[in-house]
């Protein structure tokens, strides 16, 4: 069959139209470029779809044979190479129908009984997403892991932790990993939740209102895996909010990434150098010898603003349609897969980078001094003294005030005399509580920085991603 006897048998509307579209005009509300990635789950729905037709007698029982061999044969086809997808199509669902019918001739025809579109694209996405977040939730998994493992390396390393990103309070490394974990582990519970709610088989719900065909929903539904089919027909085929749901879990999860990474490219600064990145992860400067740049990490948080985008592009784009199905819809796919798209691919660049990258943790506990972070803890000593707090933190105020008076970068530069001047229940202890590891020691609250306590995140942490 030539190319454009094909396209004519895929044209599935034809008929009622005295003119066609012009071909550009035709190429403007295409989406093979885009839906061609569902071609495979196209051909499983068709595949469940003419084998219920089938049992409930709306073909005969070879016509249904014969359709799924033909169904079979094209996606063994289409995954060998043998089959090329014409790019010229409207979309898959008709250029698999299409040739089906130019293979078949009238048994052919007979696939798309109380069928539409509209609930086959709905079928489709649902079913590719099926497909595929398994591998994205795998990626996020092993992101986390990785954190984790640093973390746990790390659990003692002694480092500023920052407000407004001036030095605040002494942490460790460990909790500083561990708070970044914490955030993808949310991430992933956004997407399995989400993946629960669109477990549902919207096939049968035809172009908005069914069939009047005894179709067999709910054994179409567990064929396909899914446990149950969808409510209500309408809803099936107009709402895209799994579409949303999955498109702001990854734009969280990236917007989560954007802010690791941004920390990573202060600290690989020479100012901080907190972190030396692997060469393997770093990029030169086409003018200047001796750059080294975090690229990657700049251009992971870059890629945030595309994931923002695309969520923006599908909550615009479904506000205001009217009920039920409106070409509008097409516009999802393109959308909602570069998100998921970009998300795993991030997700792969950020674990790489981090599992190379080197901690100057010697540099860390150095950038401790000066800063006054143990200030808090002086404060808390006062408390611990029966002091009131707002006194305590007007008291170790004055000290810090004294210290940068007299040059001197931290309270322990302060005679004991000339504490006691500031609060008379300063004792000798004071210099002991006030050491980065005493300070972080100290903070064994839950949720705190303290070593063991970071080491009990982190078993918190793996203990839920080992019950998934
Ligand atoms: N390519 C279309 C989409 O992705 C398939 C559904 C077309 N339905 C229609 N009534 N034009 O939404």
């Amino acid at each position: 069959m030539k190319g454009t006897e094909q396209q004519e048998a895929s044209v599935l509307w034809a008929g009622r139209l005295s003119e066609k579209p012009g071909r550009e005009a035709f190429a403007f509300q295409a989406s093979i470029g885009v839906d061609k990635v569902l071609a495979q789950d196209d051909i499983r729905g068709s595949r469940a779809h003419v084998a219920m037709l089938g049992r409930q007698g709306i073909i005969t029982s070879e016509t249904a044979s014969a359709l799924d061999a033909e169904l079979e044969r094209i996606a063994g086809e289409l995954e060998s190479g043998s089959l090329v997808i014409d790019e010229d199509a409207e979309d898959i669902h008709s250029f698999i129908e299409g040739i089906l019918t130019s293979r078949l001739g009238d048994e052919g025809r007979m696939v798309h009984a109380g069928r539409s579109r509209n609930d086959q694209v709905a079928l489709d996405v649902r079913l590719y997403l099926k497909r595929t977040l398994p591998h994205l939730c795998a990626v996020l998994t092993q992101a986390i892991n990785t954190l984790l493992e640093l973390a746990e390396k790390h659990s003692g390393a002694v480092m500023p932790g920052y407000t407004h990103l001036q030095r605040a309070q002494p942490l460790t490394l460990g909790h500083h990993l561990c708070a970044w974990a914490c955030g993808l582990e949310r991430d992933l519970g956004r997407f399995e939740d989400a993946l629960k709610r669109l477990d549902q088989c919207p096939l049968g719900s035809g172009a908005l209102a069914g069939s009047s065909l005894p179709l067999d929903r709910n054994s179409v539904a567990l064929s396909l895996g899914f446990p149950e089919p969808t409510l209500n027909a309408m809803d099936s085929v107009a709402d895209r909010d799994f579409a949303l749901e999955l498109a702001a879990a990854a734009a969280i999860t990236m917007t989560h990434l954007s802010r690791f990474c941004e920390d990573l490219v202060i600290w690989a600064s020479e100012e901080f150098k907190f972190i030396t990145m692997a060469d393997a992860w770093s990029t030169g400067s086409s003018i200047m010898p001796q750059k080294k740049n975090p690229d990657f990490a700049e251009l992971v948080r870059g890629k945030a603003g595309r994931t923002g985008g695309n969520l923006m592009t599908l909550l615009v784009l479904l506000k205001g349609l009217p009920y039920a199905y409106d070409k509008d819809l097409q516009e999802d796919k393109e959308a909602l897969f570069d998100s998921l798209d970009t998300v795993s691919q991030c997700l792969g660049i950020f674990s790489g980078m981090m599992k190379q990258l080197e901690f100057n943790t010697g540099r860390m506990e150095a950038a401790l001094e000066g800063g006054f972070l143990e200030a808090t803890d002086a404060a808390e000593y006062l408390v611990r003294k029966g002091l009131p707090f707002r006194r305590a933190h007007e008291a170790v105020a004055l000290i810090v005030r004294d210290c940068i008076a007299a040059g001197q970068r931290g309270i322990a530069s302060r005679s004991l005399a000339e504490l006691k001047s500031r609060s008379p229940l300063f004792e000798a202890d004071l210099y002991e509580a006030i050491k980065p590891a005493s300070c972080v020691a100290a903070r064994s609250l839950p949720g705190g920085p303290a070593p063991s306590e970071v080491k009990r995140q982190i078993a918190v942490l793996r203990g839920k991603l080992a019950r998934r």
